[in-house]
């Protein structure tokens, strides 16, 4: 199979680039518990550096636990450490990593896919059988610790973004929204972005759609917490979107991408929308290749493991899923499905996003 002789200098580098690998696996193993434990909140709201037991003392955990936990962090260079002559070490997070790790309300705030990550790796226990059977597992496989992982990964950004930045770059739908528009919220897991809608346009009506009960019951649970009556959250199986065209508004969040059956859905979109309604369509930006996405993309291994793991095994999910995956959905592919869908109009928005693209797309 090989054209050449071992090369032991290669062979070093080759395993320090597999080994390299685990090392990523592992310390986000150890950004969850540092996200679930608190220790990046509690490190954050020292006002001058603290020692590992100060830190764990903070938080009452014991701390020979903490000190290793933080000498990973420190070592993958997460976390500052200083040495004193002493030998004291004391830790601390810059202001970038205070924004990553513990800022919840900031749009850059990182911790979502940490939160779901034993989710997400104890797929691999049954991903085995799904490459055999081709079948994959939607997104209730990852129980409902899975729901708000992916609620607190697309929170950050929807809270600040959504309402000022990117609804009032689709062509009229503020106006309408105002006005009182007719909205569906599709594969709106745990209700974020159509609560958001609900609030800020009193009287417009929004209906969140998904297939997860896990996100559902999130959802519902949301929408109780905030009290906001034109919000409603249901199951497209059971209710499935209006086939009248009585919608003003559809918006799909970063799920299209997951979906078994991404056209009919799109064809269902269609016809839920009137002549002159508007659809904003965000998914992942994706290049048309994988060569592309190899060469410009430098997430792409870590979108692509993703996907097996999560995306594409949703959208592989029944007989027949069509399996499109992360970086699936490209523009063009996007702009050929809902032409296909019946949609004659296609407008890529100019939004800034380090992951997404953003779409007006009209009948
Ligand atoms: C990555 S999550 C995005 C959730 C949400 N839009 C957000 O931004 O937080 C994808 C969602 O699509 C949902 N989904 C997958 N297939 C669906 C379908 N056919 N209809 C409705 N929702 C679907 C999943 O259950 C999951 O909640």
């Amino acid at each position: 199979m090989t054209q050449r002789d071992l090369d032991l200098n290669l062979l070093k580098m080759y395993s320090f680039l597999v080994f390299s690998k685990l090392e990523g696996a592992v310390t986000s193993g150890m950004i969850h518990l540092g996200d679930q434990l608190g220790l990046y909140r509690s490190l954050s709201s020292f006002p001058q550096p603290v020692t590992s037991e100060e830190l764990a003392a903070s938080l009452q955990l014991h701390p020979r636990w903490v000190q290793e936990w933080i000498h990973n962090q420190a070592a993958a260079r997460l976390i500052e450490v200083a040495i004193d002559d002493q030998g004291i070490e004391r830790y601390s997070m810059t202001p970038e990593a205070v924004v990553v790790l513990s800022d919840e309300l900031h749009p850059a705030f990182g911790m979502g896919m940490f939160h779901r990550l034993p989710q997400t790796m104890h797929s691999l226990k049954v991903l085995p059988e799904s490459f055999k059977t081709g079948i994959g597992l939607d997104y209730d496989s990852h129980g409902p610790e899975g729901a708000v992982g992916i609620e607190r990964s697309f929170e950050p950004w929807s809270r600040s973004y959504l309402l000022p930045v990117v609804l009032p770059a689709l062509d009229g739908a503020v106006q309408r929204l105002e006005a009182g528009a007719l909205v569906a919220d599709i594969g709106c897991g745990a209700g974020g972005a159509a609560i958001r809608m609900a609030q800020a346009f009193p009287k417009s009506s929004v209906t969140g759609y998904d297939i997860s009960r896990f996100a559902l019951d999130r959802a519902h649970e949301k929408k109780t917490i905030d009290a906001t009556d034109n919000v409603h959250f249901v199951d497209p199986r059971v209710t499935p979107l209006p086939e009248n065209e009585s919608l003003d508004i559809v918006t799909a969040f970063d799920c299209i991408h997951d979906m078994t059956h991404p056209q009919d859905v799109m064809q269902a979109i269609r016809r839920s929308l009137k002549p002159d309604g508007i659809w904003l369509l965000v998914d992942i930006k994706a290049l048309d290749t994988f060569g592309e996405n190899m060469a410009k993309n430098p997430m792409a291994s870590l979108m692509y493991g993703i996907s097996v793991m999560s995306c594409m095994s949703s959208a592989m999910s029944a007989e027949g899923g069509a399996g499109l995956g992360t970086l699936g959905l490209p523009e063009s592919k996007a702009r050929s499905m809902a032409s296909a869908a019946g949609f004659t109009r296609f407008r890529k928005l100019d939004i800034e996003h380090s992951l997404n693209a953003f779409y007006e797309v009209r009948p």
